[in-house]
Protein backbone atom coordinates (compact mmCIF):
# COMPACT_ATOMS: atom_id res chain seq x y z
CA UNK A 1 0.00 0.00 0.00
CA UNK A 2 1.07 3.45 -0.89
CA UNK A 3 1.27 5.76 1.94
CA UNK A 4 0.97 9.70 1.17
CA UNK A 5 0.66 12.90 3.53
CA UNK A 6 0.84 15.11 0.86
CA UNK A 7 -2.27 16.24 -1.69
CA UNK A 8 0.08 16.92 -4.01
CA UNK A 9 2.00 13.57 -3.89
CA UNK A 10 -1.63 11.65 -3.99
CA UNK A 11 -2.51 13.67 -7.07
CA UNK A 12 0.38 12.67 -9.12
CA UNK A 13 -0.33 9.13 -8.18
CA UNK A 14 -3.81 9.15 -8.92
CA UNK A 15 -3.39 11.16 -12.14
CA UNK A 16 -1.24 8.50 -13.40
CA UNK A 17 -3.84 5.86 -12.58
CA UNK A 18 -6.39 7.70 -14.51
CA UNK A 19 -4.47 8.13 -17.75
CA UNK A 20 -4.68 3.80 -17.71
CA UNK A 21 -8.46 3.83 -17.14
CA UNK A 22 -8.66 2.93 -13.81
CA UNK A 23 -11.39 3.69 -11.76
CA UNK A 24 -10.90 5.24 -8.22
CA UNK A 25 -13.14 4.24 -4.97
CA UNK A 26 -12.24 6.76 -2.31
CA UNK A 27 -13.11 5.58 1.69
CA UNK A 28 -12.75 8.64 4.08
CA UNK A 29 -12.33 8.25 7.58
CA UNK A 30 -11.03 9.68 10.80
CA UNK A 31 -9.04 5.83 11.61
CA UNK A 32 -9.42 3.90 14.80
CA UNK A 33 -10.20 1.47 11.74
CA UNK A 34 -12.61 -1.40 12.42
CA UNK A 35 -14.07 -4.10 10.48
CA UNK A 36 -17.11 -1.43 10.13
CA UNK A 37 -14.51 1.13 7.91
CA UNK A 38 -13.00 -2.06 6.29
CA UNK A 39 -16.51 -3.65 4.90
CA UNK A 40 -16.26 0.01 2.72
CA UNK A 41 -12.69 -0.96 1.26
CA UNK A 42 -13.98 -4.51 0.63
CA UNK A 43 -17.38 -2.64 -1.27
CA UNK A 44 -14.76 -0.21 -3.11
CA UNK A 45 -12.24 -2.85 -4.06
CA UNK A 46 -15.05 -4.36 -5.39
CA UNK A 47 -16.58 -1.85 -7.74
CA UNK A 48 -12.96 -0.10 -8.61
CA UNK A 49 -10.24 -0.44 -9.74
CA UNK A 50 -8.19 1.59 -7.62
CA UNK A 51 -8.94 2.07 -3.38
CA UNK A 52 -7.60 5.14 -1.52
CA UNK A 53 -8.53 5.59 2.03
CA UNK A 54 -8.04 8.88 4.08
CA UNK A 55 -6.93 8.68 7.65
CA UNK A 56 -7.96 12.51 9.04
CA UNK A 57 -9.50 13.58 12.65
CA UNK A 58 -11.61 16.47 11.12
CA UNK A 59 -10.97 19.45 13.67
CA UNK A 60 -13.93 21.37 12.24
CA UNK A 61 -16.11 19.15 12.59
CA UNK A 62 -16.08 18.40 16.86
CA UNK A 63 -18.45 20.98 18.17
CA UNK A 64 -16.99 19.79 21.25
CA UNK A 65 -12.95 20.06 22.44
CA UNK A 66 -13.23 17.02 24.54
CA UNK A 67 -14.45 14.70 21.95
CA UNK A 68 -11.81 15.99 19.58
CA UNK A 69 -8.64 15.13 21.92
CA UNK A 70 -10.17 11.94 23.19
CA UNK A 71 -10.70 10.79 20.04
CA UNK A 72 -8.64 7.19 19.33
CA UNK A 73 -5.59 7.55 17.16
CA UNK A 74 -4.49 3.96 16.28
CA UNK A 75 -2.34 4.34 13.34
CA UNK A 76 -0.11 1.15 13.15
CA UNK A 77 -3.21 -0.70 13.57
CA UNK A 78 -4.91 1.30 10.88
CA UNK A 79 -2.33 0.64 8.41
CA UNK A 80 -1.81 -3.06 9.04
CA UNK A 81 -5.89 -3.76 8.94
CA UNK A 82 -5.52 -1.73 5.25
CA UNK A 83 -2.71 -3.71 4.06
CA UNK A 84 -4.46 -6.73 5.01
CA UNK A 85 -7.75 -5.26 3.50
CA UNK A 86 -5.15 -4.49 -0.10
CA UNK A 87 -6.20 -1.22 0.34
CA UNK A 88 -4.75 0.39 -2.20
CA UNK A 89 -3.67 3.52 -1.00
CA UNK A 90 -3.63 5.62 2.21
CA UNK A 91 -3.62 9.38 2.52
CA UNK A 92 -2.90 10.39 5.97
CA UNK A 93 -2.42 14.34 5.89
CA UNK A 94 -1.78 17.10 8.81
CA UNK A 95 -4.33 19.77 9.53
CA UNK A 96 -1.70 22.35 7.24
CA UNK A 97 -2.19 19.73 4.22
CA UNK A 98 -6.11 19.54 4.30
CA UNK A 99 -6.37 23.27 5.60
CA UNK A 100 -3.81 25.43 4.41
CA UNK A 101 -5.28 28.51 5.09
CA UNK A 102 -8.86 28.75 7.19
CA UNK A 103 -12.38 27.29 5.92
CA UNK A 104 -14.47 29.52 6.51
CA UNK A 105 -17.11 28.34 4.37
CA UNK A 106 -20.84 28.04 5.31
CA UNK A 107 -22.79 25.28 3.97
CA UNK A 108 -27.18 25.71 3.66
CA UNK A 109 -28.02 22.26 3.98
CA UNK A 110 -31.44 23.74 4.97
CA UNK A 111 -33.81 21.34 6.79
CA UNK A 112 -31.30 18.48 7.16
CA UNK A 113 -29.13 20.03 9.32
CA UNK A 114 -31.98 21.47 11.46
CA UNK A 115 -32.38 18.30 13.27
CA UNK A 116 -31.04 14.95 14.88
CA UNK A 117 -27.48 15.18 14.71
CA UNK A 118 -27.52 18.29 12.89
CA UNK A 119 -29.51 20.17 16.13
CA UNK A 120 -27.98 18.17 18.66
CA UNK A 121 -23.89 18.89 17.42
CA UNK A 122 -24.27 22.46 15.90
CA UNK A 123 -21.74 23.12 13.17
CA UNK A 124 -20.86 19.18 12.85
CA UNK A 125 -22.25 18.87 9.57
CA UNK A 126 -20.51 22.40 8.57
CA UNK A 127 -17.40 20.61 9.43
CA UNK A 128 -17.99 17.42 7.44
CA UNK A 129 -19.06 19.26 4.39
CA UNK A 130 -15.52 21.30 4.57
CA UNK A 131 -13.45 18.21 4.75
CA UNK A 132 -15.27 15.71 2.47
CA UNK A 133 -15.45 18.69 -0.11
CA UNK A 134 -11.54 19.20 0.10
CA UNK A 135 -10.95 15.43 -0.52
CA UNK A 136 -13.52 14.99 -3.05
CA UNK A 137 -11.80 18.21 -5.33
CA UNK A 138 -8.49 16.29 -4.10
CA UNK A 139 -9.12 13.05 -5.23
CA UNK A 140 -11.54 12.97 -7.68
CA UNK A 141 -12.77 9.46 -6.74
CA UNK A 142 -15.41 7.83 -9.26
CA UNK A 143 -16.90 6.85 -6.41
CA UNK A 144 -17.07 7.53 -2.53
CA UNK A 145 -18.36 4.65 0.03
CA UNK A 146 -19.90 6.03 3.45
CA UNK A 147 -21.34 3.84 5.93
CA UNK A 148 -25.55 3.87 6.70
CA UNK A 149 -24.57 4.02 10.45
CA UNK A 150 -23.97 8.08 9.90
CA UNK A 151 -27.62 7.91 8.21
CA UNK A 152 -27.80 11.20 8.02
CA UNK A 153 -24.13 12.18 7.09
CA UNK A 154 -24.91 9.91 3.86
CA UNK A 155 -27.84 12.25 2.37
CA UNK A 156 -25.32 15.58 3.80
CA UNK A 157 -22.74 13.99 1.70
CA UNK A 158 -24.87 13.52 -1.04
CA UNK A 159 -26.55 17.15 -0.36
CA UNK A 160 -23.11 18.73 -1.29
CA UNK A 161 -22.50 16.86 -4.15
CA UNK A 162 -25.44 17.92 -5.70
CA UNK A 163 -25.05 21.83 -4.86
CA UNK A 164 -21.41 21.68 -5.98
CA UNK A 165 -21.70 19.45 -8.85
CA UNK A 166 -19.65 17.13 -8.30
CA UNK A 167 -19.38 13.86 -10.48
CA UNK A 168 -18.82 11.53 -7.44
CA UNK A 169 -21.23 9.22 -6.92
CA UNK A 170 -22.14 8.59 -3.25
CA UNK A 171 -22.62 5.16 -2.31
CA UNK A 172 -24.13 4.43 0.84
CA UNK A 173 -22.99 0.56 2.47
CA UNK A 174 -24.88 -1.52 5.10
CA UNK A 175 -23.83 -0.94 8.86
CA UNK A 176 -21.47 -4.16 10.20
CA UNK A 177 -22.10 -5.01 13.69
CA UNK A 178 -20.55 -6.42 16.80
CA UNK A 179 -21.83 -10.16 17.28
CA UNK A 180 -24.21 -8.62 20.14
CA UNK A 181 -25.80 -6.02 17.56
CA UNK A 182 -23.96 -3.06 18.70
CA UNK A 183 -22.79 -1.18 15.50
CA UNK A 184 -19.23 -1.20 15.34
CA UNK A 185 -17.89 2.36 15.97
CA UNK A 186 -13.87 3.95 16.79
CA UNK A 187 -15.65 5.14 19.92
CA UNK A 188 -16.51 2.03 21.29
CA UNK A 189 -13.29 1.44 22.09
CA UNK A 190 -13.51 4.61 24.83
CA UNK A 191 -15.84 2.54 27.04
CA UNK A 192 -15.32 0.75 30.00
CA UNK A 193 -16.14 -2.80 30.82
CA UNK A 194 -19.22 -2.03 32.44
CA UNK A 195 -20.29 0.53 29.40
CA UNK A 196 -19.34 -1.93 27.03
CA UNK A 197 -22.00 -4.34 28.53
CA UNK A 198 -24.69 -1.01 28.89
CA UNK A 199 -24.28 -0.21 25.14
CA UNK A 200 -25.16 -3.77 24.13
CA UNK A 201 -28.92 -3.05 24.95
CA UNK A 202 -29.05 0.38 22.34
CA UNK A 203 -29.85 -2.23 19.74
CA UNK A 204 -31.89 -4.68 21.51
CA UNK A 205 -34.04 -1.53 22.75
CA UNK A 206 -34.24 -0.80 19.01
CA UNK A 207 -35.76 -3.61 18.27
CA UNK A 208 -37.88 -3.64 20.65
CA UNK A 209 -39.03 -0.10 20.11
CA UNK A 210 -39.94 -1.14 16.27
CA UNK A 211 -42.13 -3.90 17.43
CA UNK A 212 -43.93 -1.19 19.58
CA UNK A 213 -44.36 0.76 16.35
CA UNK A 214 -45.62 -1.95 14.25
CA UNK A 215 -48.34 -2.86 17.47
CA UNK A 216 -49.22 0.35 19.11
CA UNK A 217 -47.33 3.13 17.63
CA UNK A 218 -44.79 5.84 17.68
CA UNK A 219 -45.59 6.97 20.77
CA UNK A 220 -45.54 4.32 22.53
CA UNK A 221 -42.25 3.27 21.16
CA UNK A 222 -40.77 7.20 22.23
CA UNK A 223 -42.56 6.51 25.74
CA UNK A 224 -40.38 3.23 26.18
CA UNK A 225 -36.65 4.39 24.94
CA UNK A 226 -37.33 6.83 27.22
CA UNK A 227 -37.89 4.94 29.79
CA UNK A 228 -35.19 2.16 29.56
CA UNK A 229 -32.67 5.08 29.45
CA UNK A 230 -33.43 6.43 32.32
CA UNK A 231 -33.37 3.37 33.92
CA UNK A 232 -29.70 2.62 33.26
CA UNK A 233 -27.81 5.37 35.78
CA UNK A 234 -24.86 5.20 32.96
CA UNK A 235 -27.34 5.94 29.64
CA UNK A 236 -27.97 9.72 28.57
CA UNK A 237 -30.83 10.15 26.34
CA UNK A 238 -29.78 12.88 23.50
CA UNK A 239 -32.62 11.77 20.93
CA UNK A 240 -34.36 9.01 19.66
CA UNK A 241 -36.68 9.53 16.57
CA UNK A 242 -39.00 8.07 14.11
CA UNK A 243 -38.80 9.57 10.61
CA UNK A 244 -39.62 9.23 7.23
CA UNK A 245 -36.46 7.45 5.42
CA UNK A 246 -35.73 9.76 2.60
CA UNK A 247 -36.63 13.14 3.86
CA UNK A 248 -35.33 12.51 7.36
CA UNK A 249 -39.06 14.43 8.43
CA UNK A 250 -40.17 13.48 11.72
CA UNK A 251 -43.38 10.83 11.95
CA UNK A 252 -45.80 11.18 13.85
CA UNK A 253 -47.77 7.89 12.50
CA UNK A 254 -46.42 4.82 11.11
CA UNK A 255 -47.74 3.83 7.87
CA UNK A 256 -46.34 0.52 6.94
CA UNK A 257 -45.89 0.79 3.71
CA UNK A 258 -43.76 4.23 3.84
CA UNK A 259 -40.12 3.64 4.31
CA UNK A 260 -39.55 4.45 7.77
CA UNK A 261 -36.01 4.58 9.80
CA UNK A 262 -35.44 4.77 13.78
CA UNK A 263 -32.62 6.79 15.06
CA UNK A 264 -31.05 7.03 18.25
CA UNK A 265 -27.64 8.72 20.27
CA UNK A 266 -27.42 8.17 23.54
CA UNK A 267 -24.24 8.96 26.14
CA UNK A 268 -23.40 5.78 27.87
CA UNK A 269 -20.81 7.22 30.25
CA UNK A 270 -19.03 9.96 28.86
CA UNK A 271 -19.75 8.39 25.11
CA UNK A 272 -21.92 9.64 22.61
CA UNK A 273 -23.02 6.83 20.72
CA UNK A 274 -25.30 6.56 17.65
CA UNK A 275 -27.36 4.08 15.98
CA UNK A 276 -30.28 3.48 13.65
CA UNK A 277 -32.79 0.72 12.43
CA UNK A 278 -35.32 0.61 9.34
CA UNK A 279 -38.92 0.19 10.62
P1 LIG B 1 -15.59 7.81 10.69
O1 LIG B 1 -16.45 7.91 11.89
O2 LIG B 1 -14.18 7.32 10.84
O3 LIG B 1 -16.31 6.88 9.66
C1 LIG B 1 -15.79 6.67 8.38
C2 LIG B 1 -16.83 5.93 7.57
O4 LIG B 1 -17.03 4.64 8.12
C3 LIG B 1 -18.19 6.65 7.60
O5 LIG B 1 -18.76 6.64 6.31
C4 LIG B 1 -18.98 5.80 8.58
O6 LIG B 1 -20.38 5.85 8.37
C5 LIG B 1 -18.41 4.43 8.29
N1 LIG B 1 -18.68 3.51 9.40
C6 LIG B 1 -18.42 3.72 10.71
N2 LIG B 1 -18.87 2.69 11.45
C7 LIG B 1 -19.43 1.80 10.58
C8 LIG B 1 -20.07 0.54 10.72
N3 LIG B 1 -20.26 -0.02 11.90
N4 LIG B 1 -20.52 -0.09 9.59
C9 LIG B 1 -20.35 0.49 8.37
N5 LIG B 1 -19.75 1.68 8.18
C10 LIG B 1 -19.29 2.33 9.26
O7 LIG B 1 -17.68 9.47 9.38
C11 LIG B 1 -16.57 9.95 9.52
O8 LIG B 1 -15.47 9.24 9.96
C12 LIG B 1 -16.24 11.41 9.18
O9 LIG B 1 -17.35 12.20 9.43
C13 LIG B 1 -15.75 11.60 7.72
C14 LIG B 1 -16.81 11.21 6.70
C15 LIG B 1 -14.46 10.79 7.47
C16 LIG B 1 -15.42 13.09 7.51
O10 LIG B 1 -14.46 13.54 8.40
Amino acid sequence: MLVFDKIKDLKKCLTDKKKTGATIGFVPTMGALHQGHISLITISKAETDFTVCSIFVNPTQFNNQTDLTKYPRTPQKDIALLEEASCDVLYMPDVEDVYPKNDNRQFNFGYLDTILEGEHRPGHFNGVGQVVSILLAGIQPDKAYFGSKDYQQVMIVKELVKQLQLSTHIIACPILREPDGLAMSSRNTRLSGEERKIAAHIPVMMQKAIALIKEKDINAAKDYIKAETTMHPLMKLDYYEVCDANTLQPLKQYIPLQSTISLIAVFVGNVRLIDNWPV
